[in-house]
């Protein structure tokens, strides 16, 4: 039985969060990457471990410390981050705030030497598995509520609303990561929560205020009858 706590809420449900980078190797030295402090995501599994949750927290390399009471493991790449959450299923909450890189290349094993008279070398990307696509998808392991983020800089709600419906997920938080807005990196975060009922616009908030009120949103989900 769930929710009978309720500073508890979550007992004996178990949540998936996605969160920072991914790294792609270039060769040794190198990397491709997005820009991703991995705080938000952070915050979100904590949140859901406060709240009672059994939490696991898929991490690209990022400079925060793990998470007290959550189990985290860490991945560089995004197809070593896909086994990661695979290896989470099944699960009732997933959560994906990673910046995934969207293409890998295949590294050189020794370091790329520029040399003065050759050409800059080609990078041949080829694309990276859609982790969120993947838990969203219809079946057994299919999480009951499937959370996706889309940090756009521009068209905010039009490419955000169709991210939902071309992942599958249930919800999307969307953010406007345009330079000026000071999200990208910082301690705040202003989002738009779009679901299946429509968008709600939060006002700007701490990233751990951020995570909290989606922590209710998700509790007051999971207690409603859905089909
Ligand atoms: N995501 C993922 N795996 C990927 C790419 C994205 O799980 N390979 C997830 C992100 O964690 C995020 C959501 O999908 O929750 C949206 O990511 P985003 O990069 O905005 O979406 P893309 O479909 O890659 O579109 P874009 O062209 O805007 O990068
Ligand atoms: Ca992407």
């Amino acid at each position: 039985l769930h929710g009978l706590s309720p500073d508890r809420p979550l007992a004996g449900r178990s949540a998936l969060v996605t969160a920072g980078p991914t790294h792609e190797p270039i060769d040794p030295v190198r990397y491709i990457a997005n820009r991703s402090s991995g705080t938000q995501g952070y915050a979100i599994a904590e949140a859901l471990a406060a709240a009672g949750a059994d939490v696991t927290l898929v991490s690209g390399p990022t400079t925060l410390p793990d998470p007290a009471g959550v189990h985290t493991v860490r991945v560089e790449t995004a197809r070593e981050m896909l086994d990661a959450c695979r290896h989470a299923l099944p699960c009732d909450i997933a959560v994906c705030t990673a910046a995934v890189a969207d293409w890998h290349v295949a590294p050189a094993a020794q370091k790329i030497k520029k040399t003065a008279d050759a050409a800059p070398p080609a990078l041949q990307l080829a694309p990276n598995p859609d982790i969120l696509a993947m838990l969203s998808q219809p079946g057994p392991t299919r999480p009951e509520l499937v959370i996706g983020f889309a940090a756009e800089t521009e068209h905010v709600l039009a490419h955000a609303t169709a991210k939902r419906e071309r992942k599958g997920c249930d919800w999307i938080v969307a953010n406007d990561v345009s330079p000026g807005t000071g999200v990208m990196g910082g301690t705040e975060n202003e989002v738009i929560l779009i679901t299946a009922a429509g968008r709600e616009h939060w006002p700007r908030l701490d990233k751990a205020q951020v995570a909290h009120r989606l922590v209710a949103r998700i509790v007051t989900f999971l207690q409603t009858p859905h089909p």
